[in-house]
């Protein structure tokens, strides 16, 4: 098997929360181009759809499921759809999070802390306990965790703990898990992005490119990232070419935390 053969996807089945758009769509799409059949899970069917139009180009299988990860109840529920649906599912991203609330912690409310908790960290527990739980058992599996380099610091100028919390919780998640699992061929991994131009992100540097300029100039490379730069990192997490990492959290951010 050459390198390249490594990192090929032929025959593996991958699902990708929030794959239909942003940092997600440019993981599906990169799986996909690999060989890999895909489930994606978003709310919005219409851009599900148009995702699965997209990415079938590719000549693989693309399943869509709605739901709203970041209600505890229906996020389990989908999860244990997806197996009953799809099948075996071999690669699971855990890409669902964000919707930083820039409140300061003084005058959070619990239930926004609860919300936030629940999409970034709840969500990664369920489908890793029942998409990872499945795999187990065929002794092959790769989870990767979006997490970002807010669990790793406290981002300068932004409010809204919360998220920090949750991503901070999920790199460990992904550590005690890896430890876990290590010995029953399942490894589990996290990207720790800095700043991409995802949909979220454009629309806040328009109506304030002062921003923009800002963070581009705590960025060492002098410029935010394009979600396909994260796509090659997933699919090395994704393929064999990953055997011996587990537990790792791969920072990815131009060099965001080097100062
Ligand atoms: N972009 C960055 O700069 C950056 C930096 C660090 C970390 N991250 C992390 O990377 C991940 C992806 O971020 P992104 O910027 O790519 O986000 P995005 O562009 O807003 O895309 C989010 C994706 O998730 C889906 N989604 C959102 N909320 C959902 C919910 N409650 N239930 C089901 N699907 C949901 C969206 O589809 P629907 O809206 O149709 O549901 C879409 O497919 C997040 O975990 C984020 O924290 C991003």
């Amino acid at each position: 098997m050459t390198i390249l053969d490594q990192f090929r996807l032929d025959g593996r089945r991958a699902c990708i929360t929030g794959g239909s758009r942003g940092l997600g769509l440019a993981v599906s799409r990169g799986l996909a181009e690999a060989g890999a059949d895909l489930v994606l899970i978003g709310r919005d069917p219409e851009t599900l759809a148009t995702a699965q139009q997209e990415l079938s180009t590719t000549g693989r299988r693309i399943d869509l499921l709605s739901v709203d990860v970041g209600d505890p109840g229906s996020s389990e529920a989908a999860a244990c759809r997806v197996l009953d649906e799809f099948g075996s599912i071999d690669i699971l991203v855990n890409n669902v999070g964000g919707r930083r609330i820039p409140t300061p912690t003084e005058d959070l409310d619990l239930s926004d802390w609860q919300r936030i908790i629940d999409l970034n960290l709840t969500s990664c527990f369920l489908w890793s306990k029942i998409l990872g739980g499945a795999m187990l058992s065929q002794g092959w599996g790769r989870i990767i965790n979006v997490a970002s380099i807010s669990g790793l610091i406290a981002t300068k100028g932004i409010g809204g703990r919360g998220y920090e919390s949750a991503k901070a919780a999920m790199i460990q998640l992904t550590r005690a898990l890896a430890a876990d699992w290590a010995d029953r061929g399942v490894t589990v991994n996290a990207i720790a992005p800095g700043g991409f131009l995802t949909d979220p992100n454009v629309r806040w540097f328009t109506e304030r490119p002062e921003l923009r300029t800002s963070m581009e100039s705590m960025v060492p490379m002098g410029r935010l990232g394009q979600p396909h730069e994260l796509a090659g990192l997933a699919l090395y997490l994704a393929s064999d070419a990953s055997s011996y990492m587990t537990g790792a959290t791969l920072v990815i951010d131009g060099g965001y935390t080097l100062w």
